[in-house]
């Protein structure tokens, strides 16, 4: 019965090049988005996962769309959206870019002591501006301080319906590790703790909410 429903994917970080040989990224690990691309496969859907740069296979039966830039991803992630019922944004993506990039590698002694960033586009609060009707939109909030109430804030803001808060200052669980414990919050003022769990428990968690 899932099978005619879409469901669109991001996962792990994006890399911000400075030069060919170097970039500015974050610790993503992708594990919580393939565990939810997985999950969501068993449970019938067609899943579509946009990844950023990671070491693990796509899983079984899902479309990997690998990326590696919050461009790309944005790219990617707004081809697929319209098809797509239900969008978990589960990636890291990095909120700035080098202003510049320079095409050859940068000599030691040219590297600049201080580098310009611009702002990439909030990737998700692009979608939920192209909405349509039916659609479920899910986002994370990796917080590192005060989590309940910017969680709340990124909720309203990027015109989520639920949003996966994550306390990333806690080092036992988020960027990295098997284990994540999440709060679900929506834009309907629920709050469900789904505890301290595998990634892959707290993947099915969230699609039994999201998609009861
Ligand atoms: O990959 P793992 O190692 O398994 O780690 C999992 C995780 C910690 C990466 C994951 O649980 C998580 O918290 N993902 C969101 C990370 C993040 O970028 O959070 P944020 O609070 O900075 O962003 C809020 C939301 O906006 C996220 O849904 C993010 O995907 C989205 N966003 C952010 C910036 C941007 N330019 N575009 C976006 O769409």
């Amino acid at each position: 019965m899932n099978k005619n429903i879409k469901c669109l994917i991001s996962a792990g970080p994006t890399r911000e090049w400075i030069d060919p040989v170097r970039f500015i990224s974050n610790p993503s690990s992708g594990k919580m988005g393939y565990a939810l691309a997985e999950e969501a496969f068993n449970r019938g859907f067609s899943v579509d996962l946009v990844s950023g740069p990671v070491h693990l296979e796509g899983p079984q039966g899902v479309r990997l769309h690998k990326v590696e830039t919050a461009i790309e991803m944005e790219k990617t992630m707004l081809a697929l959206f319209q098809d797509a019922q239900i969008i978990i944004m589960t990636a890291a993506v990095c909120d700035h870019r080098p202003r510049e990039c320079w095409e050859e590698k940068r000599k030691k002694a040219e590297f600049p002591t201080h580098l310009e960033f611009v702002e990439n586009k909030d990737i998700v609060g692009a979608l939920s501006e192209r909405r349509k009707t039916g659609q479920k939109i899910v986002g994370f909030a990796a917080e590192t301080e005060t989590p309940l109430q910017h969680a709340l804030e990124k909720l309203e803001a990027k015109g989520l319906d639920w949003i996966a808060m994550n306390d990333v200052s806690d080092k036992e669980i988020g960027f990295g590790s098997d284990i994540n414990d999440v709060t679900l919050l929506s834009r309907r003022g629920e709050s469900i703790p789904l505890g301290r769990k595998s990634k892959q428990e707290i993947a099915k968690g969230i699609l039994d909410h999201i998609w009861p």
